[in-house]
């Protein structure tokens, strides 16, 4: 399998900061090759023998705007169990519901786009119901729990020029985590 050309932009770049817009429908065969790309990119950056053949850090998501589109469009590849993917591209994505209990990743999240060590943790929503569209502007639905909803807010952030390391307290990185739940 070939690995996907795609260039992923570091935080330093002044757009990761910017809000994307919206997209209209139906979406361009450009934009859908770029998301399937990606897709097939995040899956070979998951394999171990893969990234460390072409250096990779392992990702579960990407964002349109870390490869340079300010368009509100993001994908995620979840490994099952049996190492088969569950994969999501979603399009103009809105949470119109979350869980009152918050949860963290214990181990600190991490993002494609951001090539340091960060300490601390990120509160987020346990779940997270969110409506989004496909690529021929069908609007759906999708509830989504623990590690699925941390991804999923994380990339919805990244569409609003929001990163992780924006939600640490940098004085106290760890802050709340007794009322919050580790995953
Ligand atoms: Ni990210």
């Amino acid at each position: 399998m070939k690995l996907p050309k795609i260039k992923i932009l570091d935080e330093k770049h002044k757009i990761l900061r910017q809000k994307s817009q919206d997209v209209t429908f139906p979406v361009s065969e450009e934009d859908r090759k770029l998301a399937e790309d990606t897709i097939k990119y995040l899956e070979m950056s998951q394999d171990e023998e893969i990234a460390k053949k072409y250096n990779l850090r392992a990702g579960m998501g990407m964002a349109f705007v870390q490869l340079g589109k300010l368009k509100r469009i993001f994908v995620i590849a979840n490994e099952r169990d049996d190492h088969t993917f569950e994969e999501y591209v979603i399009i103009n994505p809105k949470i119109i519901s979350r869980s009152e209990e918050l949860i963290y990743v214990g181990e600190g999240e991490g993002c494609l786009s951001v090539n340091r060590p960060v300490e601390g943790i990120v509160p987020r929503s346990a779940r997270v119901t969110v409506s989004y569209y496909d690529y021929e502007g069908n609007k759906k639905t999708i509830r989504v729990r623990e590690d699925l909803a941390v991804a999923f807010q994380h990339e919805i952030d990244h569409l609003d020029g929001i990163l992780f390391t924006d939600k640490i307290d940098p004085k106290d990185p760890y802050k709340n985590a007794n009322k919050m739940r580790e995953i």
